[in-house]
């Protein structure tokens, strides 16, 4: 039943994403406005999902548009696309070759959704398998769990046929991860509060001098598509942020955060700082903005306000008071229609019937993360 907007309610929302919240809310069994019966097929993700082939001919997005466009499952499509990227050695935010842990061990962190089954799957802190969006759907498919995690995941990964290698470091991420190290020598670090901090700078003083690229710096790619039934899938992976404490896992495997599908509604998801996301949930925010009736653009620039009002600390500020990082947000709902949003300009990408495309998304402020 849904809820009437009445005066107080309207006084009281004042702020654009409060009357969103005062939207009539329509539960899951329900079929939302949003639906409606010839979607746009499109694939949505962040930009690297345009841009690395791994030596072959497509990027992501292309790959699993055309595996999508063949008409098998969506997710199975998406999760080609991903692996693209997975298993390119030059992209080192996520899979073989992202930029490793503090201990300088490459642990990895995925999940995906498959809207029509309204099922899940999520693997982090995964050691030695070069495509974690693989083992997520393989937890979703083989076991009554969601998420594994480190050892257990592994051990998983291995009863299910994985290759698990010692090392996913390539030549570039260990370079990198030396350099880091170097920076942070620990007769300099005077308690594990000023080391962490020190470890934290060093990384970003390395983003400054063009040694990590600014969107690698947390990783990811997130993937998520709609086809011509209106099926929405999606699925999100990642090495997580460079030289993180052994263990850290961000918002990239974790349902409502890093990802979130309502098959009859849409999908969402993130790259970015997942602290930051996570204390939001967003992507599940963003969905369930959607299922009130809300576009794609407006709905995300709602979680991105969330994210900077919920960003106070000062080691989190840049010289003009403002996030001194970036988090996106790649978003359809289930007609197809699309956003590419993120605190600071960024790209996206995207491919429909008229070919895969990297777009700028919209900014919610001016200016670069750092500056
Ligand atoms: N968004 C990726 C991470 O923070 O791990």
């Amino acid at each position: 039943m849904a809820r009437p907007l009445d005066r107080r309610t309207f006084l009281e929302a004042g702020a654009l994403g409060s009357v969103a919240l005062a939207l009539p809310l329509k539960g899951p069994a329900q079929a939302p406005e949003v639906k409606r019966s010839s979607p746009k097929p499109v694939v949505i993700s962040s930009a690297n999902g345009n841009r690395f082939t791994n030596g072959g001919a497509l990027t992501c997005v292309a790959q699993a548009f055309a595996l999508m466009e063949q008409g098998g499952d969506l997710l199975d499509a998406l999760i080609a696309g991903v692996n693209i990227v997975e298993l390119d050695p030059t992209d080192d935010s996520v899979g073989y070759g992202g930029l490793p842990n503090a201990e300088g061990v490459v642990q990895l962190d995925s999940c995906c959704m498959h809207g029509p089954r309204r099922r899940a799957g999520g693997v982090a802190c995964l050691e030695g398998v070069r495509t974690p969006s693989k083992l997520a759907r393989a937890v979703m498919d083989h076991t009554d769990h969601h998420l594994l995690v480190g050892k257990g995941a592994q051990d998983f990964a291995h009863q299910m046929g994985f290759t698990i290698e010692a090392d996913l470091n390539t030549e570039h991420s260990r370079k990198l991860w030396l350099e880091w190290k170097r920076r942070t020598d620990p007769e300099h670090w005077l308690d594990p509060e000023q080391r962490r901090s020190a470890g934290f700078h060093a990384g970003l003083q390395m983003v400054r001098e063009g040694l990590i690229d600014p969107e690698h710096f947390y990783g990811t790619i997130n993937c998520n598509g709609v086809n011509a039934k209106g099926d929405v899938c999606g699925v999100t992976t990642t090495s997580g942020l460079a030289w993180k404490i052994p263990g850290r896992t961000g918002d990239s495997p974790i349902l409502g955060a890093g990802l979130y599908v309502d098959g009859e509604v849409g999908a969402a998801g993130s790259t970015g700082r997942g602290e930051a996301n996570l204390y939001g949930l967003s992507s599940f925010l963003i969905v369930e903005l959607l299922r009130r009736g809300m576009k794609p653009k407006d709905a995300g620039m709602e979680a991105l306000r969330r994210v900077k009002a919920n960003t106070v600390e000062k080691r989190l500020l840049n010289a003009r008071g403002l996030p001194n990082f970036n988090v996106s947000f790649y978003i359809l709902n289930a007609q197809g229609d699309t956003a590419g949003v993120s605190l600071y300009e960024s790209k996206y990408a995207l491919c429909d019937a008229n070919g895969p495309r990297t777009l700028a998304t919209e900014a919610l402020l001016p200016g670069r993360a750092l500056d």
